[in-house]
């Protein structure tokens, strides 16, 4: 059950962008951006402000790449594997990653909801590789060692934030 302060929130996302359908990514990338991903109980309020089918939108919404239906971490990680990072060793970057995070096959987010790890097949920035990219600012020459400092830097920044 949705709070009255997030269907708000949701009402004035659509009425800036309008309850027409063509601008329902806009509105569903928006709120992503709110939520880091789009809850099963907001679209189904979405698709009843906009007067459209539940299953239209969950189409759309499991078709773009970008958008999760599961909750992601502040920070998400993605780490190349395309052909260049691959040959300079990704591997052990993503595994000391999976490690540091004691994350699984299935478990991609931490419990904590501080870090989501993900691959990608190209980041273009090969010149750089291998190559991650945490919310989409990209580090190159990475190694094992590098990206736990990387982690640990970022859980000390978060950490001053609160
Ligand atoms: S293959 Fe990794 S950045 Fe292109």
């Amino acid at each position: 059950m949705l709070t009255l302060d997030t269907r708000n929130e949701i009402d004035k996302i659509i009425e800036k962008y309008g309850s027409n359908r063509s601008s329902m990514i806009t509105i569903l990338q928006e709120i992503q951006g709110e939520y880091r991903y789009l809850p099963e109980e907001v679209l189904e309020y979405i698709a009843h402000k906009m007067d459209i089918s539940p299953s239209k939108i969950f189409g759309i919404a499991t078709f773009y790449e970008n958008f999760s239906l599961e909750p992601k971490g502040k920070y998400v990680i993605k780490v190349c594997d395309g052909t260049a990072c691959h040959v300079r060793k990704s591997i052990p970057i993503l595994n000391a990653l999976i490690k540091e995070l004691s994350l699984s096959d299935g478990k991609y987010t931490t419990d904590d909801l501080m870090f989501t790890v993900e691959t990608v097949s190209c980041l273009g920035a090969c010149g750089l590789a291998p190559a991650i990219n945490i919310n989409d600012k990209v580090y190159g020459k990475m190694t094992p060692e590098s990206i736990v400092e990387l982690l640990n830097k970022l859980r000390e920044e978060s950490t001053d934030e609160n």
